[in-house]
């Protein structure tokens, strides 16, 4: 596996998915705390209240963090801590544990990877119509604008919304996530829209108001399409299939990107959704539409597809292939593919946002020996190795996750961590993949080292001849 010697190993994390605490310290409570109160909604009525006790343990879990070497530390701010009723009163205690925990990670030479929204959307602002109100991109704005006067003199890397695929789509559209809502389509896309235009506002605040140069995107979710064979047929369906839309649902590769990056809404989604688009005002995809430094996207898995003659493509079940935990494929050529067709499509540089597995761990005599993990991030990254290879600009990559934590709808029964935490008394154990990946990121630097090395050697022999 070849990486650039300036490539950025990283993991990364969510606020509410790790820190806990979400009531106290002045903080206000998220959609995700509403839907944590609602019978049914979370498996065995499992909720963010403790979680990893983070926002008590982060300094530790820095520590932990170094132990492994990580270069760069991508997680998220929680809104409401900081704005308990989504805009106006500042929690001053919430603004200063994000600024000691940017502090712990730069005395740890990690560097802090920021994202804005990682879905616990402020409850208060839920109440005053959340992400269908025109005003949410103005909230989302100013919000923007506290974190970064208060930390961009010590952070650059920006990300400002996970996944809209997910927080309007399974949060709106299908209900199983916070806000927990299954609206129609057309205000589905109404609340869409408006993330998309937050999105447009915070870059234009973070790009004015920052105190240090900013690099910034944002992370999309992604099924990405797996040719079933290199025949260029195959090839093109795959690309076709990546970018095309099926059924009424945002939930694809090309709603939320095309606008942000190619500044306007897929032809064949407007059509697809005709009378259900929403008003779009004049300004309004100039605004979505912001300068990008890269292409940040999340890959777990992916699908294959093959070219048919009646049109064009068509889904391929494979029916042998291993599952993870969470019942999603093992498809390590998704990270040959999606970054390939990614940046083909938006031709920006590729960071993997989020990358990993859930596995069914367990510590054993203090250890977690968690095999099949080490497996699967050995042949994905072995693909983006190949994409890389290939031409594709790639600048790092955060594996999903640093610790154990809540997973959304599903609590705590799935373990994506490379640290396993034992939630009764807050321990944390390094699982056998935390050492592989230490590793791994050890010899690339040792190595980036010696090229460095060997090409200053040469121009000082080329500079004595
Ligand atoms: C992604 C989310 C992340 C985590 C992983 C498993 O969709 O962004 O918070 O839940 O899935």
């Amino acid at each position: 596996m070849k990486f650039a010697k300036d490539f950025i190993w990283g993991a990364a994390t969510s606020s509410y998915q790790i820190e806990g605490a979400a009531y106290r310290d002045g903080g206000g409570s998220s959609v995700w705390d509403m839907l944590g109160r609602q019978a049914g909604k979370i498996a065995n009525g499992e909720t963010g209240e403790v979680a990893c006790d983070h926002y008590h343990l982060y300094k530790n879990d820095v520590a932990l963090m170094a132990e492994i070497g990580l270069q760069a530390y991508r997680f998220s701010i929680s809104w409401p801590r900081i704005l308990p009723d989504g805009a106006g009163k500042v929690n001053q205690q919430g603004l200063d544990f994000y600024s000691r925990l940017v502090d712990a990670l730069l005395e740890k030479n990690i560097k802090p990877w920021i994202t804005l929204f990682h879905w616990d959307f402020p409850y208060a602002l839920y109440c005053r119509g959340g992400w269908l109100n025109r005003d949410s991109a103005d909230w989302f704005a100013d919000y923007t604008q506290l974190v970064v006067d208060k930390l961009s003199d010590r952070v650059s890397h920006w990300i400002t919304l996970n996944e809209p695929q997910c927080f309007i789509g399974l949060g709106h559209q299908d209900g199983v996530h916070a806000p927990g809502m299954k609206m129609g389509v057309s205000e589905v896309l109404l609340a869409g829209h408006n993330a998309l235009r937050a999105h447009g506002q915070s870059v234009q605040v973070i790009r004015a108001q920052t105190k240090t140069r900013s690099f910034v995107g944002a992370s999309q979710a992604s099924i990405i399409s797996i040719p079933v064979s290199d025949h260029p047929n195959d090839i093109e369906a795959a690309r076709q299939h990546m970018f095309s839309v099926q059924e009424k649902h945002v939930f694809n590769n090309a709603w939320f990107s095309d606008p942000m990056i190619l500044g306007h809404y897929p032809e064949q989604c407007v059509e697809l959704f005709a009378a259900d688009m929403p008003t779009i005002y004049p300004g309004d995809l100039e605004c979505i539409n912001q300068d990008l430094d890269y292409f940040g996207v999340n890959i777990y898995s992916g699908v294959h597809v093959r070219a048919t003659e009646a049109n064009g493509f068509e889904n391929v079940e494979k029916e042998e292939l291993p599952v993870t935990a969470m019942g999603w494929p093992v498809t390590p050529e998704a990270l040959y593919w999606g970054p390939k067709l990614f940046h083909e499509r938006y031709h920006l540089p590729i960071v993997i946002t989020e990358s990993g597995m859930a596995n069914d761990d367990r510590v054993d005599n203090g250890k977690v020996q968690d095999r099949e993990r080490i497996e699967f991030l050995y042949k994905y990254l072995g693909e983006y190795a190949r994409a890389i290879a290939d031409g594709v600009p790639a600048l790092g990559y955060f594996l999903w996750s640093l610790l154990d934590n809540f997973e959304w709808a599903e609590g705590y029964r799935k373990r994506f961590g490379i640290v396993y935490v034992d939630y009764e008394t807050q321990q944390r154990v390094l699982k056998d993949s935390a050492s592989w990946y230490k590793n791994l990121i050890a010899k690339h630097i040792s190595e980036s080292l010696q090229d460095a090395e060997t090409a200053t050697d040469k121009n000082q022999t080329i500079e004595c001849i």
